[in-house]
């Protein structure tokens, strides 16, 4: 069984976004090891698991798991991970996750990129892909992102894509051991008519 819109590869310029792959193994741990003090103040944890250490959460064990979670609910049509390449290197993530069918068709966005590519609007520009396609072949009415008031580079790519604000969730994640607000924004499928990477291009 295949769900609506996957697996897709889409680019734009030397930014793609494609299906994250068990050959990847050695470059997420790598990226993600480096990228410790850049990712985990932005990064969730179950409350209800005991802490464990950044290195011990992005192990190769971990990655597989990961893997074989993620593919097992994109068949489902409930994710859409995403691995963010740029000039063939891994450099990130996208995961549309919480896809709910019916009367909602909606889902929720989570994001990061390597610091190294950090500013080069490697992140919108992935984006941006993504979205069009959640709108496009995926047929989603609404994607919402949630972000923390102190994250002034993430609550800067909703702003470049045209997010609305709609809602402060309190005490809405569980992150860093503390349970953080989150801002949350949407963006609707008929919020940008030329679509969003044409809208995010032409500025
Ligand atoms: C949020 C994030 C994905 C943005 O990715 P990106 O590809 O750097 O996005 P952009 O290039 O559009 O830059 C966004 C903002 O980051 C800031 N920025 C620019 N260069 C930067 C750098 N070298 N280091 C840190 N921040 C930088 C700027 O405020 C920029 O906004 P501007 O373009 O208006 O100046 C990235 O910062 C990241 O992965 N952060 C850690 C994980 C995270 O916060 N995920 C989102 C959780 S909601």
């Amino acid at each position: 069984m295949s769900a609506p819109g996957w697996p897709t590869r889409l680019a734009s310029g030397t930014v793609e976004v494609r299906p994250l792959r068990a050959r990847d193994l050695r470059a997420w741990c790598e990226v993600r090891t480096r990228n410790e003090s850049w990712l985990a103040p932005w990064e969730g944890r179950p409350p209800s698991q005991r802490p464990t250490t950044w290195r011990e959460r992005n192990s190769p064990a971990v990655f597989s798991a990961m893997l074989r979670a993620q593919r097992k609910e994109a068949r489902a049509g409930r994710q859409l991970p995403f691995a963010v390449t740029v000039a063939g290197e891994l450099r990130g993530a996208i995961t549309v996750a919480g896809i709910t069918r019916g009367a909602f068709d909606s889902a929720h966005v989570g994001y990061w990129v390597d610091q190294a590519v950090a500013g080069r609007g490697v992140a919108p520009t992935a984006l941006a892909l993504v979205l069009d396609h959640c709108f496009g072949p995926v047929g989603l009415h609404r994607v919402e992102a949630n972000v923390r008031p102190e994250n002034g580079p993430s609550l800067r790519v909703v702003r470049k894509l045209g997010f609305t604000q709609e809602a402060l969730h309190r005490r809405y994640l569980f992150i860093d051991e503390a349970w953080r607000d989150h801002r949350s924004f949407a963006l609707l499928a008929d919020d940008l008519p030329a679509g969003v990477l044409a809208t995010l291009l032409t500025g």
